[in-house]
C-alpha cells in the first residue's frame, strides 16, 4: 500500500519544478492526482507519463471561477478531494525601491490570491470527505529578509499567515482538515535558473542577488520538497497542522 493510497490530490503549478516532483511522488504513493497549471503542454505531458489516475486541468490560480471549475471537475472525475498542494508561484527580481505597483500586484495575484482561493474552495469538498490536508508552498523568504525579491518575500509571508489561519480555523471547526506550509531554500528548478540568467529589470536587485547567491553552496532537488509533501499529505502527519517545515540545508539557521 502506498503512503497516499486512495487519496485524491490537486497540485497547482504541477507542470514543472517542485509541483511536478510533488505530483509524481504523490502518484507513486498511490494517490489520484490532478495536475493543475497554466502550462498545458508540460502538464499534459506529465499526466501522460503518469498514466492511470492522473488528470490535467488548466488553472490560473489567480482566477476564482477557474478554481470553482477545477474543484467541480475533480469531484466529477475522482469523487472527492483529500489533498491540495498550493504550489504555483512566480517571482519578480526587484528590490523594495524599484518594484512597480504592477509587479507587486502580479506577484500577489498568483502567490497570495492563489493559495487563499485554493484553501477557500477546497474546504467544502474536504469537509464532505471527512477531512484533508492542505499544503502551501511558501519559502524561506517568509522568514528572513530577501532584498532582491521584495514583492515575492511579502507574498510568501502572507502564505505563512494564511496557512496558520486556515489551520486554526479548521481546528475550531473540527472538520478534520490540516494545513501546513513548506519553506524551501534554493532549489534546482526553472524558477531558480531564470533568476541565475539575470533577466531582472533591476540592476540593484541583481547585485544583491549575486551577493546572497554566493552563500548558496548546495541547491536542493525538487524531490527534497516532494518527500515533505508526501509526508504532510499522508496520515503519518495526522497530528501535524499549522506547522512550518523548513527545507533549506540550514540556510536560515546559520
Ligand atoms: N525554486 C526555488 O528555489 C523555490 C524556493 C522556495 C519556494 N519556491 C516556491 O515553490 C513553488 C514552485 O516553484 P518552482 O521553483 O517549481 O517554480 P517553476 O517556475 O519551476 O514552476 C512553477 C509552475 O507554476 C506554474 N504557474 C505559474 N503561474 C501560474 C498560475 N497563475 N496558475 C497556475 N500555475 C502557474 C508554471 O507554469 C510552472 O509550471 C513556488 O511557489 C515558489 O515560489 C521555490
Amino acid at each position: 500500500m502506498g503512503r497516499a493510497a486512495g487519496k485524491v490530490a490537486i497540485v497547482t503549478g504541477a507542470a514543472n519544478g517542485l509541483g511536478a516532483a510533488s505530483a509524481r511522488a504523490l502518484h507513486a504513493e498511490g494517490a489520484a492526482v490532478v495536475v493543475a497549471d497554466i502550462d498545458t503542454n508540460a502538464g499534459t505531458a506529465l499526466v501522460e507519463s503518469l498514466g492511470k489516475n492522473a488528470l490535467f486541468l488548466k488553472l490560473d490560480v489567480s482566477q476564482e471561477q477557474q478554481w470553482i471549475d477545477v474543484m467541480a471537475a475533480t469531484l466529477e472525475r475522482f469523487g472527492k478531494l483529500d489533498v491540495l498542494v498550493n504550489n504555483a508561484g512566480v517571482v519578480v527580481m526587484a528590490t523594495i525601491e524599484d518594484t512597480t505597483l504592477e509587479q507587486l500586484k502580479f506577484v500577489q495575484s498568483v502567490n497570495i490570491d492563489g493559495p487563499f482561493l485554493g484553501c477557500k474552495h477546497a474546504l467544502p469538498a474536504m469537509t464532505r470527505s471527512g477531512g484533508g490536508s492542505i499544503i502551501n508552498i511558501s519559502s524561506i523568504a517568509a522568514m528572513v529578509g530577501t532584498p532582491p525579491f521584495a514583492a515575492y518575500s511579502a507574498s510568501k509571508g502572507a502564505v505563512r499567515s494564511i496557512t496558520q489561519t486556515v489551520a486554526a480555523h479548521c481546528k475550531m471547526r473540527r472538520n478534520g482538515i490540516r494545513c501546513n506550509s513548506i519553506h524551501p531554500g534554493s532549489m534546482e528548478t526553472d524558477m531558480t535558473a531564470s533568476l541565475l540568467q539575470l533577466g531582472a529589470t533591476s540592476p540593484l536587485a541583481v547585485e544583491l542577488m549575486l551577493e546572497m547567491g554566493s552563500e548558496v553552496d548546495r541547491y536542493g532537488k525538487p524531490e527534497d520538497v516532494a518527500a515533505a509533501v508526501v509526508y504532510l499529505a499522508s496520515d503519518e502527519s495526522n497530528y501535524v497542522s499549522g506547522s512550518m517545515l523548513v527545507i533549506d540545508d540550514a540556510a536560515t539557521a546559520v
